[in-house]
């Protein structure tokens, strides 16, 4: 086969028409509405990024300085990138709406390949991301647990370290503090120490069953984190904002435009996820009118409360006291409210629980509509009989995530998680200027303002985020293309031969409606 049909083919799209025709025989029920998707994304936006990362962005870290109170101005920079990015995904969105995200609109723009490497960039912010929420997880409960030391006997609150870590962490703590490994682990066969993350693999597993029994019903306990979370949050706001003092406000930029710069990049973390409400397009009932207004209301509720949340933290605690692992707990005990403090970790628990099953959920909403087009073996995307949900892929995605979580490191995850955030933003922004050129006459009911200004706005401040981090980002930034050419080896091997398959059958299948229409 010569080189052109291979590129031929790599370019092949799939009309906009023949998408939403497929996305009509679709097995999955019709249950969200615009409240549903809005929970969705509060439930996927709302986690990690303010009630932890937002310590590290205000009072730097050990790769960069921090934007001190000047933090809300990161929090605007970080929401702007965003808009021009969720403006677009609205666009398309409302214009195609059917499962798959950015995945499917990059098959519709362009091509096959670009459609599956974007996919298998995707599976980087949602599956890879989640280890990083699954861990922090383990990390609130822990303080959780803690809030109950006069209740629950010692042996419960003070659970074994190798029981609540990995061993790459369990083998640095030895290592720090010059103990022994083989008498903080147990070791299979005298050699392979044993340390998991049990808290983890229980949440985990725990979300894996919850979503295989039904999106609504999904939904429903996301709504219920999600309102407990916003409670906490809103609680945070109105209490600390008594204790305030201005004078903790100076100075407002410590570290001038690179805290400010880099504070932007580390918060970007705290917005990734309104994206997860475009995967379950196939499932909204009025996916034109409601995909626009649940993005965008998403992006606009959070950014208002982020910079609620950094006021009130920097005007309750000084620059230089705020605390890294869990600064909003701690300014609630900074202000002699130590029986808040407990209740915000419940806060916590369920925000990164909603983060952790919006994830899931759009990890197996991709993955179906990839393996759907042959990218992935059709035995994957196989759905539950009573649930009628895709019972295997959920699974699966469960999975990774409990075994990852078994060795990769959390940073690393983060950091990746951002690099393939970035990218999909900056395809979506292409994708709005290509179609805006290739079909201009199809309806859209949201359209982008001040096209195509706002969608190359959007590529250049996603692209500017992630080129700017990767000067400091070293091992991620080798991570990020090994991840991309381990993408291109499996279409090469898999993806790339099953779709000519299918082109085959299917071409076959046209002659054979021909002959037959003749014959007649
Ligand atoms: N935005 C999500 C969080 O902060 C990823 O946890």
């Amino acid at each position: 086969m010569d080189i052109k049909n291979i590129i031929a083919n790599m370019l092949t799209k799939r009309s906009p028409d023949e998408l939403i025709a497929t996305s009509k025989k679709s097995e999955l029920k019709k249950t969200l509405n615009v409240f549903d998707l809005i929970v969705i994304g509060i439930g996927a936006v709302v986690g990690t990024g303010i009630f932890t990362i937002i310590g590290t962005a205000i009072q730097g870290g050990p790769e960069g300085v921090g934007a001190g109170p000047a933090i809300i101005i990161s929090m605007v920079m970080a929401a702007v990138a965003c808009v021009f990015s969720a403006l677009c995904y609205s666009e398309i969105a409302a214009m195609i709406p059917v499962a798959g995200s950015a995945y499917t609109y990059t098959y519709a723009t362009m091509g096959e390949f670009m459609a599956w490497m974007v996919g298998w960039i995707l599976m980087l912010e949602y599956a890879i991301g989640n280890i990083t929420v699954a861990c922090a997880w383990t990390g609130y409960f822990v303080q959780f647990l803690k809030g109950f030391k006069h209740i629950l006997p010692a042996f419960i609150i003070n659970f074994p370290l190798w029981l609540r870590n990995d061993y790459r962490f369990m083998l640095s703590y030895c290592d720090k503090y010059g103990l022994d490994p083989h008498t903080q682990m147990p070791y299979l066969f005298d050699k392979i120490p044993v340390a998991i993350n049990l808290p983890a693999i229980f949440i985990v597993l725990a979300l894996t069953v919850l979503l295989i029994k039904g999106v609504k019903e999904s939904t429903r306990f996301a709504s219920v984190m999600v309102a407990v979370n916003m409670f906490m949050i809103l609680s945070f706001i109105v209490v600390g904002a008594f204790y305030v003092k201005p004078e903790n406000w100076v100075p407002f930029a410590p570290n001038g435009f690179e805290g400010v710069f880099m504070g932007a990049f580390l918060i970007f973390f705290a917005y990734i996820g309104f994206d997860a409400i475009s995967t379950t397009a196939e499932e909204t009932e009025n996916p034109q009118r409601d995909l626009p207004i649940a993005i965008l209301g998403t992006l606009i509720i959070c950014t208002i409360l982020y910079v609620c949340v950094a006021l009130v933290l920097t005007g309750n605690v000084p620059l230089g006291h705020i605390d890294i692992q869990a600064p909003i707990a701690h300014a609630m005990r900074a202000i002699g409210k130590d029986w808040f403090a407990g209740l915000i970790s419940i806060g916590a628990l369920c925000a990164l629980t909603s983060v952790l099953l919006i994830y899931q959920l759009g990890t197996t909403r991709i993955l179906y509509a990839m393996s759907r087009d042959r990218f992935l073996p059709k035995s994957l995307r196989l759905i539950h009989k009573k649930f009628r949900t895709p019972h295997v892929l959920t699974w699966i995605s469960g999975i990774v995530v409990i075994v990852c979580s078994l060795f990769m490191d959390l940073n690393i995850s983060a950091e990746l998680c951002n690099f393939g955030t970035f990218t999909s933003f900056i395809i979506i922004c292409i994708a709005v200027l290509i179609l805006r050129k290739s079909d201009p006459d199809r309806e859209r009911p949201f359209k982008v303002p001040f096209c195509p200004w706002f969608p190359i706005f959007g590529i250049l401040t996603c692209g500017g985020l992630m080129v700017y981090s990767m000067k400091f980002l070293k091992t991620s930034s080798l991570y990020f293309p090994l991840w991309l050419v381990m993408g291109v080896l499996i279409y090469a091997t898999y993806g790339y031969t099953q779709k000519r398959l299918e082109e085959k059958k299917r071409n076959k299948n046209q002659k054979k409606f021909e002959q037959a229409g003749l014959i007649r």
